[in-house]
């Protein structure tokens, strides 16, 4: 049984965090994780394991992880492992140091539980992840995902030389790489999926993964249309890619939220486009999904929506908004939830 300590129970009573700015809040999630599990060293994760899932040799002991962007270094993989995450993605990484993007960076909407961002991939350069990742390698719980991307000044006609720099640099310790070309907030990084860049792109990285006989995913937007999502799929799977995560923010809007109309919305308002594009491509895959991996992310907030997600198909699901909103013991509360209607 998946008891409530003190912890947990505090924290589901004066949600703390959401009482300050985002920006604080992300700027210090690192050692406030740090410090929430130091303090919570008792919290012992036998219940990590639930409804775990084998695929390339790689096992899950759930199928509930990070998404990324909530561990852009992999400061805290350790923190995550106890709270209970059935896998880890890091990043997205950059070979190189990067400020955000100037200005306001993200905001919470509670009424609609939604975020939005325009972060643009901050990151101090792929050494801190190399380190961060090198310190969990023996005492690995789970698989761990590299997401990888370029940096704001690297043109597109060179992108791929930052994709291959990273899997060059990181291939030791990623069991899966992830190759994030649908961040709306990186300038023209979109335009990657165009069909006169995009074959050539893929394979190039693709062949470089292959060097190291490293899974590689393609992680998609949730804003292309039908043809041209069908198109990236197909070209994606002619080239080799192992999966799909599915989907990135978007840059889509209705009048409910008072968010800036740049930048990419995330949480319950991505949910409905997140199933569309999950039921799309398993439908457009087919009896061709057999070993290919398929995670979902948007808007994922309980056992229900996980349930949801997997019965559309999703081999795997991802949080971002979700901790945001219900805490870091969510994936506590989805497992609880298991317990509770299978014991
Ligand atoms: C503040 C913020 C930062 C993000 N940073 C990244 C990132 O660095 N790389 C990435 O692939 N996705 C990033 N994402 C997208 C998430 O991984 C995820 O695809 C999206 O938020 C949908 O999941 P959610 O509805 O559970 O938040 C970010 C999302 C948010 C809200």
């Amino acid at each position: 049984m998946v008891t409530k300590n003190i912890f947990e129970i505090l924290l589901d009573k004066f949600t703390p965090w959401l009482k300050f700015s985002p920006e604080l809040v992300h700027e210090k999630q690192v050692y406030l994780l740090h410090l929430l599990c130091l303090l919570d060293e008792a919290s012992n994760n036998a219940w990590q394991q639930w409804d775990a899932f084998s695929w390339k040799q790689l096992n899950f002991p759930n199928r509930i992880g990070i998404a990324g962007g909530v561990d852009k270094t992999g400061a805290n993989i350790n923190n995550w492992w106890q709270l209970g995450a059935g896998f880890v993605e890091v990043g997205t990484i950059t070979p190189k140091y990067q400020q955000p993007n100037p200005g306001k960076i993200i905001a919470r909407d509670q009424k609609n539980l939604s975020l939005w961002n325009k972060m643009g991939f901050p990151h101090p350069g792929f050494e801190e992840s190399l380190w961060n990742l090198e310190k969990r390698l023996s005492e690995k719980q789970t698989p761990i995902l590299v997401n990888i991307g370029k940096n704001r000044w690297t043109p597109n006609e060179k992108a791929q030389e930052d994709y291959q720099f990273l899997i060059h640099e990181l291939h030791s310790y990623a069991d899966i790489f992830v190759v994030n070309i649908s961040s709306p907030n990186t300038q023209g990084l979109r335009d990657l999926f165009k069909k006169q860049n995009f074959k050539p792109f893929i394979k190039s990285i693709y062949q470089t993964s292959k060097e190291y006989k490293k899974p590689i995913l393609l992680k998609l937007s949730p804003d292309e249309n039908e043809e041209s999502f069908d198109l990236i799929v197909d070209l994606s799977l002619e080239v080799g890619f192992d999966g799909f995560i599915l989907t990135n923010t978007t840059t889509q809007r209705t009048s409910e939220l008072s968010f800036p109309t740049d930048g990419g919305v995330s949480g319950k308002f991505l949910a409905p486009f997140s199933k569309l594009a999950l039921q799309r491509i398993v439908k457009h895959l087919g009896t061709e999904k057999k070993n290919k991996l398929i995670i979902n992310a948007g808007g994922v907030f309980n056992y229900e929506d996980y349930l949801e997600r997997r019965q559309l198909g999703a081999d795997l699901v991802q949080l971002y908004s979700g901790i945001v909103f219900n805490g870091p013991y969510i994936f506590k509360k989805i497992a609880r939830e298991h317990f509770l209607k299978y014991n």
